[in-house]
């Protein structure tokens, strides 16, 4: 039977409304393209959100002495050097501009006592760099980007998944899916597809991750050829919330700690001195007095290890817990209360001062909040060339946490926000330059109604069907157990055995009722794509048999020099997945200059706190 599938025609179609989609979308169509912004949820719904703390960019309003160079040499080492130089420096270099613009848009920062935007201390940043609007930057942001493409003219198709990529002679010529609201299906003719889909948050159980991160882009694109990197840096952010149950995993701003909060252990240590790796000892306080110094006056560069990168923060909380020294729920404390007034920590934490009242009814303005690492991002995902965003496959590119490459092992709180603006102006500039030079694509009925087979086979299954929801489960709880902070061959071995089994199941998978927003049918359908990216973590985490960055094998608890010096790919290849080992492009003279010589070690291996941290 052939299934009625609706077609569309654009030049650029950008699929994902996140900071990076709609960005990307505004250039494509400033470029003359006609464009198409297509997102899973409603318009504005997007884990950019969570990037609440603020917009890393060397805007130098607080620290004169900040510059692009600084910010890059921050990022490189906070990704432990295995980022892709080029974007690290196109990041640095560019997002001054990105914020500013975006303030042109209506973006409304906080501001310095002269006026400027005003900067908030993160993690791995040696000044303060963030520009933000109190602890809801992210939703500043999307506001802020949302109104001008609405403005701008352009096509928003929401609720709308896209389940494949479309293709013809090896470039792509579209895409198609199906509406949530109808379950009708759609098919998308485009000269070029931006990718910005976002991460796969929602295959571990603890995330901050909302139902539409399953790893669709990633998945995609890999099926239609294109190469993934580095999808064994998996990014736990150390403070999200432990309780109540129901809302574990929701995320706790780093911005806490920027404004001045410290993690406590149930012995009310500052445990963090414990935890200083070799390679950040320089950059950071080796004493109390020495951090508190640092808070109130500002005086010397000389940060608290509350404030080190979030790989170096997850680790040591994790291992605090271990050792017995956590919090009642599992996690470890939290203090803003002891060192801010209640009316600075209303005035700049709003969200978070609202978040535990009414979810755990704490009032943080006088008690610690409980907090431990939830799955907050990948580093992992599409290779992609720096300057325009493309992917391997003609007529696709990538923007956003979709791509890799640009926060290396491990990425610095703040720097996505920026990745977001950068990358997704320069992936709207990709898209639009090559669409400018294709003819219209013609859309192949064949594989339209093969894809709509595929989308439609779950309704046509037997009684004996497994049922989405608890292969999500199984999926879920074996990522959190062995694919977690700390792991070991043993672990990731049963992991890529629980997934294949998982995968056999999931091809049989039984939905019932109608099509009309069908939750049941729509988790299927992501279920494919989560255990493709589920698959991609581990086999790539078994293979990189060192410690780096979000990636901690207590096996392998050293950083290996060689190792520093390799991307992993992970391609698709007759349908299995096969990972190969590349040299990683290595920055130019004057770049490594900036870098320094000390070479990251990898801090699972020097912080004698997290020795154990890996052992136990
Ligand atoms: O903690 C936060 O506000 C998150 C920021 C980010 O992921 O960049």
């Amino acid at each position: 039977m052939t299934e009625s599938v609706q077609r569309l025609e654009y030049d650029v179609v950008v699929i994902g409304a996140g900071g990076a989609g709609i960005r990307a979308a505004i250039e494509a169509s400033a470029q003359g393209a006609r464009t198409a912004l297509v997102c899973k949820s409603l318009f504005g719904k997007a884990h950019t959100v969570m990037a609440e703390g603020g917009i890393a960019a060397a805007l130098r309003n607080v620290w004169q002495e900040d510059s692009w160079q600084v910010h890059f040499r921050d990022t490189m080492r906070g990704g432990k050097l295995l980022n892709n130089w080029r974007m690290a420096q196109l990041h640095a270099q560019e997002s001054p501009d990105r914020v500013l613009e975006l303030e042109e848009w209506g973006a409304l920062f906080d501001r310095t006592k002269d006026g400027l935007i005003l900067q908030r201390d993160f993690g791995g940043h040696r000044y303060a760099r963030l520009a933000h609007v109190g602890d809801r930057t992210g939703l500043e942001m999307i506001r802020t980007l949302q109104q001008h493409a609405v403005h701008k003219g352009i096509d928003v198709h929401m609720e709308c998944t896209i389940q494949r990529l479309l293709t013809a002679d090896g470039a792509v010529t579209g895409c198609a899916g199906y509406w949530r609201q109808t379950g009708e299906l759609v098919a998308f003719g485009a000269k070029a597809v931006v990718l910005a889909t976002g991460g796969v948050g929602k295959a571990w159980k603890i995330t901050s991750n909302s139902w539409e991160y399953t790893g669709d882009g990633i998945a995609m694109a890999l099926d239609a050829g294109a190469d993934l990197i580095d999808m064994e840096m998996t990014q736990f952010h150390p403070t999200g919330m432990v309780w109540p149950a129901s809302v574990r995993g929701i995320l706790v701003t780093e911005g806490v700690r920027g404004d001045g909060g410290t993690l406590k252990n149930s012995e009310g240590r500052r445990f963090m001195f414990d935890y200083i790796p070799d390679f950040f000892r320089a950059d950071t306080a080796d004493t109390e007095r020495e951090a508190d110094a640092w808070y109130e006056d500002k005086v010397n560069n000389r940060r608290t290890p509350d404030l080190l990168p979030r790989d170096e923060v997850a680790r040591a909380i994790n291992a605090e817990v271990k050792a017995g020294r956590g919090s009642p729920h599992g996690g470890v404390f939290l203090d803003i209360a002891s060192r801010r007034s209640a009316d600075y920590i209303r005035r700049r934490l709003p969200s978070m001062y609202h978040q535990f009242k009414e979810l755990a009814d704490v009032d943080i303005t006088a008690t610690a909040m409980e907090v431990g690492p939830t799955l907050h991002y990948i580093m992992g995902g599409v290779r992609v060339e720096p300057d325009t965003a493309a992917t391997t496959v003609p007529g696709l590119f990538a923007a956003g946490e979709v791509a890799a490459g640009m926060h290396g092992a491990n990425r610095l709180g703040g720097n996505s926000l920026s990745d977001l603006l950068v990358f997704g102006r320069r992936a709207g500039l990709g898209a639009a330059a090559y669409a400018s030079r294709r003819p219209a694509p013609a859309l192949d009925d064949a594989q339209l109604q093969a894809a709509a087979r595929d989308i439609l086979a779950p309704f046509a299954r037997d009684e004996s069907g497994e049922d989405p929801y608890q292969l999500h489960e199984r999926l879920q709880s074996t990522m959190q157990a062995n694919v977690g902070i700390v792991r070991t061959a043993g672990e990731l071995e049963q992991a890529l055995r629980d997934i294949e089994r998982l995968r056999a199941r999931a091809a049989t998978v039984r939905v019932k009722g109608g099509r009309t927003y069908n939750p049941g049918w729509n988790l299927a359908l992501d279920l494919g794509a989560m255990l493709t990216c589920a698959e991609a973590v581990t086999r790539s985490a078994l293979r990189r048999t060192e410690s780096r960055g979000g990636h901690t094998r207590a096996d392998h608890p050293k950083a290996d020099k060689e190792w520093g010096k390799k991307n992993i790919v992970t391609q698709r290849r007759d349908g299995v997945l096969v990972l190969a080992e590349e040299p990683i492009p290595q920055p130019p003279p004057e770049l490594q200059a900036l870098l320094g010589d000390d070479v990251p070690t990898g801090a699972a291996a020097t912080a004698t706190g997290a020795k154990e941290a890996v052992r136990s």
